[in-house]
Formats: structure tokens, C-alpha cells, sequence
């Protein structure tokens, strides 16, 4: 069936696995400077999210005693597990004094620097843990996000801090179609697939085994003025990312797959790809190689306070090592031509360790 293991040998699922439809994420606070509930609060979840995974309920819906409270709360029942991933990640603090940690850091995991052009509102920002969770079910990925929340809450442990629910795809891996954001145009053309650029570019590779097969998570809620967007000539639209909205071509190409030229000049000898477009500034042809790993997807939040159409990107992306994203996001965040149409409101960073393996917990050897 249509279930994903969230055992395994290497990586967490959520990270290779291509796109499922929809994602909930949301980020927690520890309420707790216990370790040991700090462990059983790891070692909870991973059952969970293992039972989750599988399609399975987490407990009675309906208890046998007629008093007592559900351990389910039963929206999934009957659904089937629509290749449900639930990505576990640990911010900063964990690794604080707090919880005897320290020693065990991710070399490095630490907060992202300051960024040009954002905005960011600290409701929307930061978490000491993040719980990714794609399906192709919304309400699969909402119930177990649910679900994860309630633990925490029961066991006293965690706290929610701030949420985003994806509701379309916008990113591809291996073998899929290329979906598209809320600027209509395609997203996740040039992205991560092959194993050899995961191992080069997206998991660590090194340390102990709860390491090894991490990857550090950056999160970002970017908000899209689509309503002035919507106002703008496709062809500035175009300019903008340097690509072609319908067909996702590169501006110097005609279909979508065409490699772009960034050293293509028009007869008047300007570029055909605008010094300031995504794209441009964006490829690893213009930085060294660098790529990361995006895993987006679109969200609305409806009608903000003015009446304006309220929604964006819930950017996702996977890295060996944050300075990738940063090294990205500085020359974005100076010089994109899609600056003027968007804004980072909500952040965070997260170390996403190995996957559990069988018989075990998340980032249990940290704990060793
Ligand atoms: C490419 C949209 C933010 C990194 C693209 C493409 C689109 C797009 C349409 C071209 C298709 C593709 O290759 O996927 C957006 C939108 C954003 C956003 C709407 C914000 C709302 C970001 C951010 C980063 C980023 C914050 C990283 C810091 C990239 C990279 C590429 C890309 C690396 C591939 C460029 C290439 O190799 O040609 N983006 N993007 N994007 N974007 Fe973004």
C-alpha cells in the first residue's frame, strides 16, 4: 500500500521522498528543562509517528471504558496512510546546557544569521523542535500534526509555537511532474535529484550514526503580494524569474528542460536573463556549484486585516551545512527582482537526524 516506513537506515522520510500534495508544519517550544522527559517525549513521538506512517490509529478512538478520553482522535480512521512523512526536527536550544547536550551538538547547528530584506515577526520564528508532516491527504498530515501536538501537550513537555499548512506542492523530485507556485509559474525545475547531489549537497555524512544521515532543515514563511503581482505584465512576470511562465522554459530556451544561458545577449547586447532575475542569482552556475534541496509548498492564510488575498510559499529547504541557504538568501535577498512581490515573515532552523532505526528512537544516541 501507499505507506512509508518511518524506520530505516539512512535519512528520515520527508526529505528524499518526493513531494507528497500537502504538509503541515509546525514548530514547538520545550515546556520542560527535563532530560529524561526531553527523551520520552522523542521516544513517544517516534512511535507515534511510526504508527502514524503506517495507517495505523494511536490508540483507542473509543475506549473500552466509557469515561475514559480517546487516544485517537479518530479524523484518520478510514483513511488510508496517503504516503504520509513525518519529519522530526531539533532547533538550537536542545542542545543547550539545559538538557546536558551540549556535548552532543551538531557541529553546525546554530541560529541563521541576519538576512537582507526580511521581515521577520518573532511569533512566526524560531522553535526548539519542527514536525514536518506530507501526505496526500490533507487531513492525514493535519491528524498527525494534531496528534504530535497533543502528546507534547500531555506529557508537558512541548508547547506549539507557530504553524504553516501547505496546500499544493510546489517544489518536484525524482520522476515528477513540475507543479507550480502562487505566481503561477513552475517551481522546482533545477532541483535536487539525483543521489550523487544529496550525498554532496543535503546530508551531512559525517559524525556519530544519529548524525550521519542528517540533513539541517531551513524553514521560511515568505509572503506573496499576488494581488499587486496579478497586476504585472507577464512579460515583467517573465523578466523576473528569467523564465517562461507557461512553459517553465528559461527565457534563453523553449522548453522547459533547456539548460539556461546566462551568458545570452539580445541584439541590443543586454542579457537575456535580467541581471536581477531568480534564476540568475539563484543557479549554481553563479555560486561555485551551491545548491540545496527545496521542499515548498503554497499556503493562504485568506483575507489579511486590509482585505488583500493572503498567501505565499512555505519554503523548505535541505542542506549539509545553513550556510548554503544563507550564502543563497544574501545575494537574493539584496539584488532578486522578486523582492519587490515577497517578504520572509517567519523563520526557523532545524538539525533533522538520521532516521530512527528499528527498535529505536529519534536522536537516541545522543542521549547514550
Ligand atoms: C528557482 C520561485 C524563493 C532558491 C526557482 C524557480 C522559481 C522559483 C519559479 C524556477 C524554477 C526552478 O528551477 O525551480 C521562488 C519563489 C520564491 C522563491 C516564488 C519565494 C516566494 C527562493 C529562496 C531560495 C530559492 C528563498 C533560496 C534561498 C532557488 C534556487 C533555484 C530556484 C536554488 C534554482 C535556480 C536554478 O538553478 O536555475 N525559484 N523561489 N528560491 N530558487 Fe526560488
Amino acid at each position: 500500500d501507499n505507506a512509508v516506513s518511518f524506520y530505516g537506515d539512512a535519512e528520515q522520510a520527508g526529505i528524499r521522498t518526493p513531494p507528497q500534495r500537502h504538509c503541515v508544519f509546525m514548530t514547538f517550544d520545550l515546556t520542560t528543562s527535563s532530560r529524561t522527559e526531553l527523551q520520552t517525549l522523542l521516544a513517544t513521538w517516534s512511535a507515534a509517528s511510526a504508527q502514524l506512517m503506517r495507517g495505523a490509529t494511536i490508540g483507542q478512538v473509543e475506549p473500552s471504558q466509557p469515561s475514559a478520553i480517546g487516544d485517537d482522535t479518530g479524523e484518520a480512521v478510514d483513511l488510508d496512510p496517503a504516503s504520509l512523512t513525518v519529519t522530526i526536527g531539533l532547533g538550537p536550544r536542545v542542545f543547550g546546557d539545559e538538557y546536558g547536550l551540549a556535548a552532543q551538538k551538531p557541529p553546525l547547528l546554530r541560529e541563521l544569521s541576519q538576512l537582507p530584506s526580511e521581515a521577520l515577526d518573532p511569533s512566526l520564528t524560531g522553535g526548539d523542535l519542527s514536525v514536518q508532516a506530507c501526505a496526500d491527504d490533507p487531513q492525514v498530515a493535519y491528524h498527525a500534526v494534531r496528534s504530535l501536538a497533543r502528546i507534547g501537550k500531555k506529557l508537558g513537555a512541548a508547547s506549539t509555537r507557530w504553524t504553516v499548512t501547505g496546500f499544493g506542492r510546489a517544489s518536484a523530485g525524482k520522476g515528477q511532474s513540475t507543479p507550480r507556485n502562487l505566481m503561477g509559474f513552475k517551481d522546482g525545475t533545477r532541483n535536487i535529484v539525483d543521489d550523487a547531489d544529496f550525498s554532496q549537497f543535503v546530508f551531512t555524512g559525517d559524525g556519530p550514526d544519529w548524525q550521519r544521515d542528517g540533513s539541517y532543515q531551513v524553514v521560511r514563511k515568505i509572503q506573496m503580494r499576488i494581488e499587486n503581482w496579478d497586476t504585472d505584465r507577464v512579460s515583467d512576470q517573465n523578466r523576473v524569474f528569467g523564465r517562461h511562465k507557461l512553459s517553465g522554459a528559461p527565457l534563453t530556451g523553449t522548453v522547459e528542460s533547456d539548460t539556461p544561458d546566462f551568458s545570452k545577449t539580445d541584439a541590443s547586447g543586454a542579457p537575456v536573463i535580467d541581471p536581477t532575475a531568480h534564476i540568475r542569482l539563484a543557479a549554481h552556475e553563479n555560486n561555485n556549484g551551491l545548491k540545496i534541496l527545496r521542499r515548498g509548498y503554497n499556503y493562504t492564510d485568506g483575507i489579511n486585516q486590509y482585505g488583500f488575498l493572503d498567501a505565499g510559499l512555505l519554503f523548505i529547504s535541505y542542506q549539509k551545512d545553513p550556510a548554503q541557504f544563507e550564502t543563497l538568501q544574501r545575494r537574493l535577498g539584496s539584488s532578486d527582482a522578486l523582492n519587490e512581490y515577497i517578504s520572509h515573515i517567519g523563520s526557523g532552523i532545524f538539525f533533522v537526524p538520521s532516521a530512527a532505526r528499528s527498535g529505536t528512537y529519534l536522536a537516541q544516541g545522543a542521549f547514550a
